[in-house]
């Protein structure tokens, strides 16, 4: 297994190109199935959760061939299975994904359950409850759960929570249905208004994507599309504060501005020079920061994804800094690992106190999960000495190359064998 190891102190300078959105390319993988022939997806983050999702479209039977560049085709012609087993599921919960889709499309679909996961219990309640109220039969046995229906039918659908990737399966769903399906208390997510993008593309009809209320007139049939999908914020974001925490001046491009505002606004509040720059966001860090209080809030709010990342921000500030986590309920699984590299961190419920600025030393560290996983590399940036990362299977699950980029920019980070 590999690890990472980090000489912490070089200031970061230059420029970098953000990749693909991850959560807006695993959606856009899995839409391809509501359409008969070879869909063409460009701008492909090379991630591990993108391999997934394809090694799960190739089980069903699609074919699907990667191209150099961040080009993906996917050939739906032939789908010999509905099922998404334990395995695939169990790596990565996005694979719920095609479940709208094999259902709306093949009028079926057996979908493992994704059970507890790192950050919390995720559960899928609410796509089921959709479904059904679609009219699809569900039925959950063995740990797998079933939606059949001889053909989908609109309906108006109020999600008890704001859900991301539920949002994506019934829109997906409602795309092929027979009628009008309302969704309210939707998503407002750029991942889930570049998927209505995409679905439209093919056919769809498709409106308000981008705020809580999606209509969508359910079509006969779909047709394959060829779509760029759009730039990263989480990666952006996280650049970002790289950026800033080691003082550096970096222009961050290919990243949509109006997808960070919450982001953007948090960091000129603790006093990081922040500019738009062409296509890209300048920063500039400060040795003197500010604290800032974070509550993470569904979109256009401060994401969850940037939590960690900005809690090693907030060591740098000079202050006391209050995180609050409001949509996953164990999402501080970092904590502990940078209270090993000096952090004065206190964490009560789901709130975490920052309390800074602190001198973080170098430690070896273990990743948790994929967001953990960045900040430990944020703080071996700024930490004296030399931090070792463990598992960083979890990083490369979905950052492209995070590590590269940072070394391009002057970073003494590099990968060795590790041994867990
Ligand atoms: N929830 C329910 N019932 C459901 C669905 C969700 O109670 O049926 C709850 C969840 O337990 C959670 C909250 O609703 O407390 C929000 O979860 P959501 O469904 O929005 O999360 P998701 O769709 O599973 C996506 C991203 C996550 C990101 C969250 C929140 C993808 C593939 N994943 O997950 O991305 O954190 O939205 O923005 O889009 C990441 O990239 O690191 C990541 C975890």
């Amino acid at each position: 297994m590999q690890k990472i190891v980090i000489r912490g102190g070089a200031r970061l300078r230059g420029e970098v190109r953000v990749s693909g959105a991850k959560n807006a390319a695993l959606p856009i993988l899995a839409s391809s199935l509501l359409a008969e022939g070879r869909s063409i997806y460009r701008n492909v983050p090379a991630l591990g959760d993108v391999r997934t999702m394809s090694r799960l479209l190739a089980k069903l039977g699609a074919e699907i061939t990667a191209k150099p560049g961040g080009i993906s085709h996917v050939d739906t012609s032939r789908i010999t299975e509905l099922e998404a087993p334990y395995e695939l599921v169990k790596t990565m919960r996005a694979s719920v994904l095609v479940l709208g889709p094999l259902c709306a499309r093949h009028g079926r679909a057996r979908v493992s359950l994704p059970g507890g996961c790192a950050i919390g219990a995720r559960p899928i309640d609410q796509h089921l409850k959709g479904l059904a109220a679609m009219g699809a039969k569900i039925e959950l046995e063995h740990g797998y759960v079933t939606a059949r229906a001889r053909r989908l039918r609109g309906a108006t659908i109020v999600f008890d929570v704001v859900t991301v990737t539920g949002t994506e399966n019934l829109m997906m769903a409602a795309a092929l249905a027979r009628g009008h399906t309302t969704l309210e208390n939707a998503a407002r997510e750029p991942e889930v208004e570049e998927l209505a993008r995409v679905l439209n593309k093919m056919g769809a009809k498709i409106h308000g994507a981008g705020t809580s209320l999606i209509t969508i007139e359910g079509v006969d049939e779909l047709h394959p599309v060829e779509h760029a999908i759009i730039p990263d914020r989480i990666e952006a974001g996280t650049l970002l504060v790289a950026a800033a925490i080691t003082r550096g001046d970096v222009l961050v491009r290919d990243c949509l501005p109006e997808h960070l505002d919450a982001v953007l606004n948090k960091l000129r509040a603790a006093g990081v020079e922040v500019t738009a720059d062409g296509d890209g966001i300048r920063v500039r860090g400060k040795s003197d920061l500010r604290p800032a209080d974070i509550s993470t809030q569904p979109f256009p709010g401060f994401p969850t994804d940037m939590q960690a990342q900005f809690m090693v921000l907030m060591t740098r500030a000079r202050g006391q800094s209050v995180l609050s986590e409001t949509i996953f309920e164990n999402r501080y699984m970092h904590v502990p690992e940078l209270q090993r590299m000096g952090a004065d961190i206190v964490v009560e419920g789901r709130t975490a106190i920052v309390r800074g600025p602190t001198r973080l030393t170098g430690a070896t560290v273990m990743a948790t999960d994929l967001r953990a996983s960045a900040s430990l590399v944020l703080a071996g940036l700024i930490a004296e000495g030399t931090t070792e990362i463990l598992r960083i299977y979890h990083l490369d699950r979905g950052y492209d190359r995070l590590d590269k980029k940072l070394r391009a920019l002057g970073a003494d980070v590099r990968r060795a064998k590790g041994s867990l």
